[in-house]
């Protein structure tokens, strides 16, 4: 499963970038307004330290401008992914931009069916909200499941890519089903290193280890 981080703080991205965690990064514009960053100036930062996709937001609402903005960000780097709104004018704008070599990210995904049009138009990546379905008493990952088993159906090649992760579970059950990609925020990441037996194993064995009044340096 390829990891992407959630996020526009280049150092948080560091970080894990340096355990080699990073497959990837995701971007939104609320999370370019969290960073304080200038967009072009902090997609280029993140772009030239990650090896793979870097998501980057389109901001227009119709096909042509949504289209132009798309082709400046993709000149940004090499890796970039334009990403757009799952909406008829982002669904075209994800076609021209495809056929004309971008990856596409097609983002604000709530329901089978829209993640069937965007494998349609060519879409690099499908993003699934799960926690924001979650949050109105739906169930995020049933769609994750929905959607593998309709991609599988007919062997399209559009990689899910699980979003909106707000926990560890949602990582866990996301692999599962067999999302290619999951992006999420620094922290659930490194929440998924946690485990309390883990704490209570290792605090048990350096107790001991003090009792043997040995040291390996
Ligand atoms: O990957 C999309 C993500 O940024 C949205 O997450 O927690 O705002 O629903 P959230």
């Amino acid at each position: 499963m390829k990891f992407f981080v959630d996020t526009a703080e280049v150092d948080q991205i560091a970080e894990l970038n340096d355990l080699g965690m990073v497959d990837g990064v995701t971007t939104n514009p609320s999370l370019i307004m969290k960073s304080g960053r200038d967009i072009l100036e902090v997609t280029k930062e993140i772009a030239d330290m990650v090896d793979g996709p870097v998501s980057a937001e389109v901001v227009a609402t119709d096909a042509d401008a949504m289209i132009a903005e798309g082709r400046k960000l993709a000149k940004i780097a090499d890796n970039i992914a334009v990403k757009v709104p799952l909406t008829w004018a982002g669904l075209k704008a994800c076609n021209v931009l495809t056929n004309e070599g971008n990856m596409v990210n097609v983002t604000l995904c709530f329901s089978a069916n829209q993640a069937l049009l965007a494998a349609k138009a060519g879409a690099t990546f499908i993003s699934p909200f799960i926690g924001r379905l979650d949050d109105i008493n739906l169930d995020g990952m049933e769609l994750i499941s929905d959607i593998r088993q309709i991609y599988d159906n007919y062997g399209y090649e559009t990689q899910i890519l699980a979003a909106s992760i707000r926990t560890v579970n949602h990582a866990y059950q996301s692999a599962m089903i067999g999302a290619d990609v999951m992006t999420a925020p620094p922290k659930v990441i490194k929440q998924m290193a946690e485990h309390v037996l883990t704490d209570k194993g290792l605090d048990a064995f350096l107790k001991d280890w003090e009792k043997t009044g040995q040291q390996i340096l």
